[in-house]
């Protein structure tokens, strides 16, 4: 300021020069030392310190003391100097121009005042006025209040202060009556939205117009947001309309704006059309409409839902129409919204095909066909018409009165493990040609032909099997089920129980063998063995008796058997053939001592005391022995304390039984019966343990443990 103060003087110093009043400057010089003559004041009306360009400026020079005298005036700037009879200078319009310093002098007669201070004036482009809304929440939220609230709207001007100023007011281009600096609105209304705008007056001359500030209001009336088609679950691929509804709205010239803002474009219409939803739309939408300067409330939130595209779902209550019959088939699509009940609120119709080929033009969820085919189903809804995944087909099939039958060959109740079987089915009547299937709840499954060879069964085939043929020429034909049929392969194997009769051979008569088998008529053929003893391997191996090999009866009978022998069965069926094991060995007992092999009993007696030392010995033209007993409980064993040919036994109550001996080259020996007393402190008889040939003496006796020998009880002949 001070510095273009000082250029400005120096520009007056430098055109005085330029303008060569010499005499008047030098003139100057040495009047201002002169005292006597006044020194003027120049005054600015109005006396502002920043005057706006436009405004009225009157510049004065006043000289103290010089009333009424005669002056003429000389200025600085000259410009002023016309007419130099007035003291006072009037600028109707300032402009920046004008800014600078003023000074003057008077001259009355032919002598000058002295030159007045420099008073400055200072001409600015006036200032551009700020509309403000109060309170200052509105400012924030972009200027929008509900109506019914009260709100000023204030008119700033920057610098102004002190100044006496007189406002003008806009709303739009209407003017309001208003001229102080703040608008009060008590109670908004709808009517009170608009962009405000303001000027301020001092003195003659207006500031610009302000920039316009929006007030906006909002009406309490909000929106819906509605979703068509109304289905709160969409999948992705439909075509989804979002729309903004504003109750009442009707009519007026919305625009509408939209959370998310993506779907803003274009606003003026109040519905958006997402043409091919994708799981990316889903989510909550809300939206708000304006008017001018009206702004209703955001609605509330809608949901949308979008599903990757569903499978149709085809259900049949039967695979089979029944003879003169008919099957249910039920669509559906999961998840259906809401209530799967009604189908109106999923919006879904339904599509059939059969054999690849649209079927009937029915959209029900449920048909009844009797027709066999491969049906499958689709949904559809919206329009266009957005179709689901095709549901997985399903097998229809029609039943011909024909009914299979399941036989086994052999057709043996029970099965053994390893034994070969063949489960057929058997279809009777016509020429049909079929083909198979099986149904089974085995481990193992059966191929789908008509009949199920097992080479070599296990528990892994037990089960219930049927079947059904299906036409060749027409493969949606079929018969009904068979009934089922057991199969049950035991794992066990079979061992059958051999009775001999008699036990002791009477001289002349014959021995019969009988083989039992657990299920004795399912195909068994039998199988003779005479016992053969093997005495390094401490059991016996089995020679084949005569036409003992598959016989059909389960009996044997040997004529002529005169000496000891054992004898064992087993049973074979089936082709391959499959052999139960053999049974335990039976015996018959020959008495006769006049074989090649015998047995002595030391004591020779029958009955024994428990504790006593018996010995057993083998006798005949052979050097390996063994002893084997038969006890009454009908367990085979051989004695253990053998010493050469000799068994001893300390006699218990279980060492009675059946003894006899078998020599290594296979001999059997006559055998006899040994009983153990086994009542402690009884008699027993005392009588020799072979028996006695007709004719001959034999002395019979009584005896106690205690006492050796005591004279005969009594004598039985
Ligand atoms: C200034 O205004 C007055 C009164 O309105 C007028 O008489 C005068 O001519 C004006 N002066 C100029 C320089 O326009
Ligand atoms: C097995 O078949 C035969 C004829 O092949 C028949 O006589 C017999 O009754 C059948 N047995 C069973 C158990 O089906
Ligand atoms: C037999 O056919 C039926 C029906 O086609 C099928 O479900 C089954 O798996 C088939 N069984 C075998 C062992 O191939
Ligand atoms: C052995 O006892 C049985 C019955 O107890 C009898 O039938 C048989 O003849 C007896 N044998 C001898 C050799 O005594
Ligand atoms: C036989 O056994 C009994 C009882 O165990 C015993 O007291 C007795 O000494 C034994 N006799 C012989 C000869 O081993
Ligand atoms: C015993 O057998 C041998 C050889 O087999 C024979 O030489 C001998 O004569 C036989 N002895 C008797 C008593 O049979």
């Amino acid at each position: 300021m001070g510095h273009s103060l000082l250029y400005m003087m120096g520009f007056f110093l430098l055109s005085t020069v330029i303008c060569g009043n010499a005499k008047d400057y030098s003139t100057d010089l040495q009047e201002d030392d002169d005292l006597s003559p006044p020194k003027p004041t120049v005054t600015l009306q109005p006396s502002w310190t920043q005057i706006y360009s436009g405004e009225t400026v009157t510049v004065r020079c006043e000289i103290q003391g010089g009333e009424g005298a005669q002056w003429t005036y000389e200025w600085r700037p000259a410009k002023l100097n016309t007419p130099p009879t007035s003291n006072e200078y009037r600028i109707n319009s300032t402009t920046e121009s004008d800014s600078g310093g003023y000074s003057c002098r008077g001259r009355r007669d032919s002598s000058w005042t002295k030159w007045s201070d420099i008073t400055s004036l200072k001409v600015t482009a006036p200032p551009k006025p700020t509309v403000t809304l109060q309170p200052s929440w509105t400012q924030i939220y972009s200027g929008v209040i509900y109506s019914g609230e009260t709100v000023t709207v204030r008119c700033e001007i920057q610098g102004g202060e002190g100044a006496q100023w007189t406002y003008e007011w806009r709303r739009g281009r209407v003017n309001i009556r208003q001229s102080s600096n703040e608008y009060r609105i008590i109670r908004v209304t709808e009517s009170d939205g608009g962009g405000y705008s303001c000027r301020g007056r001092r003195s003659s001359s207006w500031t610009k117009w302000s920039d316009i500030t929006t007030l906006r209001v909002t009406v309490p009336s909000k929106p819906t947001v509605t979703l068509q088609p109304s289905w709160t679950q969409i999948y992705s691929g439909e075509t989804v309309t979002v729309r903004c509804e504003i109750q009442g709205g009707e009519g007026a010239q919305w625009t509408y704006e939209w959370r998310p803002a993506k779907l803003n474009t274009p606003p003026t219409s109040s519905e958006f059309k997402i043409i091919t939803v994708t799981e990316s739309d889903g989510g909550g939408y809300i939206c708000r409409g304006t008017k001018t300067y009206l702004l209703t409330e955001w609605s509330d939130t809608i949901t949308l839902t979008v599903s990757s595209k569903p499978k149709a779902e085809l259900r049949a209550d039967n695979t089979a129409v029944p003879v003169g019959g008919s099957v249910t088939l039920t669509c559906s699509v999961n998840p259906s919204s809401s209530s799967s009940s009604s189908s109106s609120s999923s919006g879904w119709k339904y599509y059939w095909y059969r054999d690849g080929k649209s079927y009937e033009p029915v959209t029900n969820g449920q048909i009844s066909v009797s027709e066999g085919g491969l049906y499958s189903c689709r949904g559809g809804r919206g329009e266009p018409v957005y179709y689901t995944e095709d549901s997985d087909s399903v097998r229809i099939d029609t039943t011909v009165s024909n009914r299979p039958v399941v036989t086994l060959y052999p057709n043996w109740s029970e099965i053994y493990r390893g034994e070969t079987i063949t489960v057929r089915c058997e279809i009777h009547g016509g020429d049909t040609e079929w083909d198979y299937e099986w149904e089974t709840n085995s481990m193992i499954k059966a191929p789908n032909q008509t009949e199920y060879r097992i080479r070599s069964a296990s528990s892994s085939n037990s089960g219930n099997y049927r079947c059904k043929g299906r036409m060749k020429s027409s493969q949606h034909k079929t018969t009904e089920w068979s009934d089922s049929v057991t199969l049950t392969v035991s794992d066990n194997k079979p061992r059958p129980v051999l009775t001999v009769s008699p036990s002791w051979l009477s001289p002349g008569a014959s021995v019969t063998l009988n083989c039992q088998v657990e299920h004795p008529s399912a195909g068994w053929s039998f199988y003779w063995y005479k016992a053969v003893p093997d005495l390094s391997e401490k059991s016996s191996s089995y020679e084949l008796l005569p036409d003992g090999s598959g016989t059909a009866q389960d009996s044997y009978i040997i004529h002529g058997q005169t000496h000891t022998a054992g004898y064992v069965c087993r049973a074979g069926r089936g082709d391959p053939e499959y052999h139960t094991d053999h049974s335990q060995p039976e015996f018959v007992w020959s008495a006769d001592v006049h074989s090649a092999a015998s047995l002595t009993v030391s004591p020779d007696r029958v009955q024994h005391f428990t504790s006593d030392s018996v010995s057993l010995t083998c006798e005949g033209n052979f050097t390996e022995w063994r002893v084997r007993k038969f006890s009454e409980d009908g367990r085979l064993s051989d004695c253990r304390r053998m010493t050469g040919s000799t068994c001893n036994i300390n006699t218990s109550e279980s060492d009675t039984g059946v003894y006899w001996c078998e020599s290594g080259s296979g001999e059997f020996s006559s055998a006899v019966n040994i009983t153990v007393q086994n009542d402690g402190n009884g008699p027993i008889l005392v009588s020799p343990v072979h028996p006695v040939t007709e004719g001959a003496s034999v002395s019979l006796s009584c005896s106690l443990k205690t006492q050796k020998y005591f004279p005969m009880c009594f004598l039985s002949q």
